[in-house]
Parts: structure tokens; C-alpha cells; sequence
């Protein structure tokens, strides 16, 4: 999704700009624009594709004494990733960059069209700044004008304008897509989607809220409520690490996210973990008090491990559950009840369609709880409770520690409740904490096993498609198997339950079509083994994950001897993950930025 960045100061302004996007590039883009205006003048540059095109383009471009500066990366959405599209847009004498949709963009358009301003993109984007420069002339200053010009947009934005008339300035504006403020000790101000950009450059950051807008100069920051209050920056210290945020020697981020499941596991784990119970300081004792029922929502990936909680609340917690996609339930007139627990689950926080749930759940009255992997996200701000995920900057659009830690706190949570509600014995409590500190060991990478996978994934590069099945909990693992597949390799995958395969899609079933069979020893291993059976009967090629030998599969991949199920969901889910990650590296695929996603997808 698109990523904004901004900057007030006297060092190298080019280089801090695109130094900036390089820290949004994981949000996902295609095409990327800077626009700098120094000593009275503007200069602007624009690229299609990564980043190198623009860096590329300004290798002449020299910043040097004070300047302001706003850069943008985009990822389309009205108008093609063209030059002409990309931003900052231009007005008269005013640049702007946006994050988000104006829904209201065709109606201004055609307004200020008939008025003779004429459009050189296709964008929505370039509204604001047609708009803004219209309204400067019935306006005593330019601040006015731009409060006039935010009150005239309806939709999601994040904002930032600069104009030539105030050449310190910049104007800023938020509502529904993120943006912060941070600044250092050397009066240099910044700008960014998020935190990334700003590590290293910012000792403290503002987030803004929903209905902010301002502007900053060199000196100074104003900050005007949705009710046109003012009001103060709250500051916050940033952490300075920047070392988590690189790629530490792995081929892609995506490898190194998960070689780093086993510690962002035990990190989740820590301090939540007694020999008797589950620990959640985030939560209040009666936080379940009078909660009949779980809600979980979510979008991606982040809904496949709502899927696998939805299995474990009810097997141990005896709560009833449920599990929304969010783009659905938005516009569904779903029935609300107040014993019902809302449970929003987003690595990001700042997914549009699943943040939105979240509002609409408030306002039924519902209690909210989002298990998220940002701090101080839309989500987290907006929620009851927070359960933080613990995993670290995820860089790789295809997310895998965010879902590790997201299954990890599921698994607590389904303990947490059975003891309040008194569901599961104490001993089967205590069992499964035990079980809980395999975890971290159970989901490294063994060279022996990343070896064979890689070996494995020249035989599966063409074919006409990929089944991955599982029955109960290994469904949902079946299914974020596929995405994660679909998503890197671009070959076409689904995930399926194992038993449903004879009503309908067995027919598919040729040595072309790939079956992926999750086969756990510890959870209704024979049934899904004759599943397997009546796929491999029909000629299908099967590659089998399990710890026990299985003669009718064509590949068999081995885990080690698990206790217990949970324990084999791990390790299958490090199994699938490396699969798809070999496969798309052999297909010669760009792993950490697949074409046509974002990380974070901010629009609906
Ligand atoms: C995008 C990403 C997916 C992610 C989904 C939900 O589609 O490409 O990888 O699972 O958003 O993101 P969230 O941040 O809410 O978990």
C-alpha cells in the first residue's frame, strides 16, 4: 500500500526522502516520486517500478542547506502504475501525496474541471491539490485554505502539501490511513506512514489520530483536532534498532522471518507462561465477564489463524466461535450481540477492511480485543484490549512469524479461557503449557530438512495446480499452505479439508494436479490418511508431511515425533512455508515484494 514520507531540515533532503520509502517498500508499490523545494524553487522527480528507477533519475539531483521535501511510493489504485500517476501530483505551485482513496474525487474533478483546471493523471489523488490552490484565492493564507480543502474530501487520507508560498512548511492531514510525526534534537522534522522510516533519524514521534491536520514549519507544529481544536503533540521515544529490520545474511526477508520463528515465539511466549496457567497482563481478570461468544475477524493470513483459533476455543474453552472475513462482514448487516467478544487479528493494525470492523463492532457496544503485531496502531488505539504478537518488523509481504505468533497467543488463549471458565483439568492445562515451551524449539529450520525442501521444489514448478489438505486445525494450515504458495510462486493453489475433496474436486485429479497432504499422527491421522489414499488412487502426485512413513505418497517429507498435534501443526506450518519459498525462488520471483501485493493494504 502506498508509503508517505516527509522532511524539514537543513541535511541531504534527496537522500534522506528515498532512504525513507526504502523503509516503506515492504507495504508494497509500483512506482515511487519525490518533490523537494528548496531556495524558492521545486524539483520533482518521478519512476515507475522500484526504487532504483528514482534513484536512478536524481543521481544529478544535489540537495544541499535547508530544504522541505514529501515522497511518496504508490500502489495503484485509480489510474495505472504510470509516471503521469505517480505522485506528488502537481498544482500551480503546490505538490501533494496521499495515501488512501477520496471517494468523493470524480465530483471534484469534474467541478474544478469546469472551472478550466485540467488534470494531467488519472489519480484521485490529484484532486486535493487543484482543490487547494482554488481555494487559496478566497483565502487569507494558505493553512485556511488547505483546512477548507480537507473539510471538502470525503474518504481515507493521509496528506501532506507543500506549496511556494510557504516555503518552511508543510501541510499535513489523517484520517483512516496512518501517519506519523517525529523530530530530533536538531530541529529536523519528519514525516512517515510509519515507524520504519523514522528509526535512526527521529529521537521522538507523534502518531497522529483519525481527523488530525496541521502544519509544521521549522520551528514550530500545529495540530488541529476534527472539531478544529488545537491541540499538543504527544511524544513518544522511538526505539533506534535498526539491526532487526535487515535481512542478517538470508537471501530475502521473507527467509529470515521464518529462521526467526523460533525466537519471536519465545518472545511471544515470555512472561505469559506459568506452570499452571496462562498469564495475560494486557487483560483485565473480568475481561471474559458475561462473554457467551468470539467473534474473530480478520483479512489474509491473519483470518487463517482466526480459522485455527476458532478450532481450539471451542475444543478446549467450550466457547462458541465463529470467524468473519472482514471485506465480507463490513457489508453483510451482521447480527451483533453484546455477550458476544470481537476479536479483531491484523499484523499490521491498519488493514482497512478489518479496521473497520473493529469500528462497527464499538458501535454495537461489543467488547474488542485485537491481537496485532504494532504497537500503537489504528487497531491497538481503537480497541478494549491489546494482545501484541511480539514477532518484529515482518518485512516479507508474505507474512509467516506474524501467523506463527498469531497461532502461539491462540493456543494461550483457548488455555486462558478453559481455566476461567473451568473447561479443561488443571493437569491438561499444565500439559499443554509444557507443550507450549516446544514451541520455539519445534519451529526451527534444520539445514537437513531447508536442504531436501529445496531439492523437492524443482519436481513442482509447473502442473496445473496445487491441493494442499488437512482435516480440523491442519485445515486452516491447508489454506495458509496455498496462500502462501499463490502468493510467491503464482501458481494457482487452494486449500482444502482433506474429506472434502471427494465432492468435487477429486475430479481434477491426474498426475499434474499436486496434493500437499498435511498428515498429523496425533489427530485423525487414518481418516485423512484414506482421503489421501483415494487421491493417490486416481493418479494424483502426492507429497506427504508426516511423522510416519506413507508408502502410496510420491514425496514424503518427514517431521520429527511430536507429542501432540499443536506441536506437528508447527512444524508442518515450517515445511509449507520453505516449500513455497523454494519454489518461487527457483521460478525466479521476486519473494519479499510478490507483483500486485502490499503489506498493508490500507484501502478497501
Ligand atoms: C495483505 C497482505 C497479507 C495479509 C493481509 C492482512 O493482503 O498481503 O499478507 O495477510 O493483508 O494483513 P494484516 O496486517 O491485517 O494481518
Amino acid at each position: 500500500m502506498c508509503g508517505i514520507v516527509g522532511y524539514i531540515g537543513k541535511n541531504n533532503t534527496k537522500q534522506i526522502l528515498l532512504d525513507g520509502l526504502k523503509e516503506l517498500e515492504y507495504r508494497g508499490y509500483d512506482s515511487a516520486g519525490i518533490a523537494v523545494l528548496q531556495n524558492g524553487k521545486f524539483s520533482s522527480y518521478k519512476a515507475i517500478g522500484k526504487l532504483v528507477n528514482l534513484k536512478e533519475k536524481t543521481s544529478d539531483f544535489i540537495t544541499e542547506g535547508f530544504a522541505v521535501g514529501i515522497g511518496h511510493t504508490r500502489w495503484a489504485t485509480h489510474g495505472k502504475p504510470t509516471e503521469l500517476n505517480a505522485h506528488p501530483h502537481i498544482g500551480e505551485s503546490s505538490y501533494v501525496v496521499h495515501n488512501g482513496i477520496i471517494e468523493n474525487y470524480a465530483k471534484l474533478k469534474k467541478e474544478l474541471m469546469s472551472s478550466g483546471v485540467s488534470f494531467l493523471s488519472q489519480t484521485d489523488t490529484e484532486v486535493i491539490v487543484h482543490q487547494f490552490e482554488k481555494n487559496i484565492k478566497s483565502s487569507t493564507n494558505a493553512f485556511e485554505a488547505f483546512s477548507k480543502t480537507i473539510k471538502e474530501l470525503d474518504g481515507a487520507y493521509a496528506i501532506l502539501l507543500t506549496t511556494i508560498s510557504e516555503p518552511d512548511t508543510i501541510f499535513f492531514a489523517k484520517h483512516g490511513s496512518p501517519m506519523l510525526f517525529g523530530r530530533n534534537k536538531d530541529g529536523e522534522k519528519y514525516f512517515a506512514s510509519s515507524d520504519t522510516p523514522l528509526m535512526g533519524q527521529a529521537s521522538e514521534v507523534n502518531y497522529f489520530e483519525d481527523g488530525d491536520y496541521g502544519y509544521v514549519n521549522e520551528s514550530e507544529i500545529f495540530i488541529f483536532d476534527k472539531n478544529k481544536n488545537k491541540k499538543d503533540a504527544i511524544y513518544k521515544k522511538i526505539s533506534q534498532n535498526k539491526l532487526s529490520a535487515q535481512k542478517d545474511g538470508y537471501r530475502f526477508f521473507m527467509e529470515k522471518e521464518i529462521y526467526e520463528q523460533s525466537s519471536v515465539i519465545s518472545d511471544t511466549l515470555m512472561g505469559r507462561l506459568n506452570d499452571e496457567e496462562i498469564v495475560f497482563d494486557e487483560l483485565d481478570e473480568n475481561f471474559f465477564e458475561g462473554i457467551n461468544e468470539i467473534k474473530l475477524c480478520a483479512c489474509g493470513t491473519s483470518y487463517h489463524s482466526a480459522l485455527s483459533a476458532s478450532y481450539l476455543f471451542e475444543r478446549y474453552a467450550k466457547i462458541r466461535t465463529s470467524v468473519e472475513i472482514a471485506s465480507e462482514f463490513r457489508y453483510r448487516e451482521p447480527m451483533m450481540q453484546k455477550d458476544t467478544l470481537f476479536i479483531v487479528i491484523s499484523q499490521s493494525g491498519e488493514t482497512a477492511d478489518t479496521l473497520e470492523t473493529l469500528k462497527m463492532a464499538k458501535k454495537a457496544g461489543l467488547r474488542t480485543l485485537v491481537i496485532c503485531n504494532v504497537d500503537n496502531s489504528s487497531m491497538v488505539r481503537l480497541a478494549d484490549a491489546t494482545i501484541l504478537t511480539r514477532a518484529g518488523i515482518e518485512k516479507g509481504v508474505a507474512s509467516t512469524k506474524a501467523f506463527a505468533t498469531q497461532v502461539t497467543i491462540f493456543w494461550m488463549m483457548s488455555l486462558y479461557i478453559a481455566r476461567i471458565k473451568n473447561t479443561l483439568a488443571s493437569k491438561e492445562i499444565a500439559r499443554q503449557i509444557s507443550l507450549l515451551r516446544e514451541v520455539p524449539a519445534s519451529v526451527k529450520v534444520s539445514d537437513e530438512m531447508h536442504e531436501k525442501l529445496k531439492r523437492l521444489s524443482k519436481r513442482y514448478l509447473h502442473g496445473h495446480g496445487f491441493f494442499f489438505i488437512g482435516r480440523d486445525i491442519f485445515f486452516p494450515l491447508a489454506l495458509e499452505g496455498a496462500l502462501k504458495l499463490k502468493e510467491i510462486s503464482y501458481l494457482h493453489a487452494e486449500g482444502y479439508p482433506s474429506g472434502e475433496m471427494k465432492h468435487g474436486p477429486i475430479a481434477l485429479a491426474d498426475p499434474e494436479l499436486f496434493t500437499i497432504a498435511l498428515l498429523p499422527e496425533h489427530l485423525h491421522y487414518e481418516k485423512s490418511k484414506s482421503n489421501v489414499e483415494e487421491l493417490s488412487a486416481r493418479d494424483a502426485t502426492i507429497c506427504a508431511i508426516s511423522s510416519k512413513e506413507f508408502d502410496k505418497a510420491d514425496d514424503f517429507i518427514a517431521i520429527s515425533k511430536c507429542k501432540d498435534y499443536m506441536l506437528e501443526f508447527f512444524e508442518m506450518m515450517v515445511v509449507v512455508q520453505i516449500l513455497s519459498l523454494e519454489i518461487s525462488i527457483r521460478l525466479g520471483n521476486d519473494v519479499d515484494m510478490p507483483r500486485n501485493l502490499a503489506k498493508s493494504v490500507t484501502v478497501e
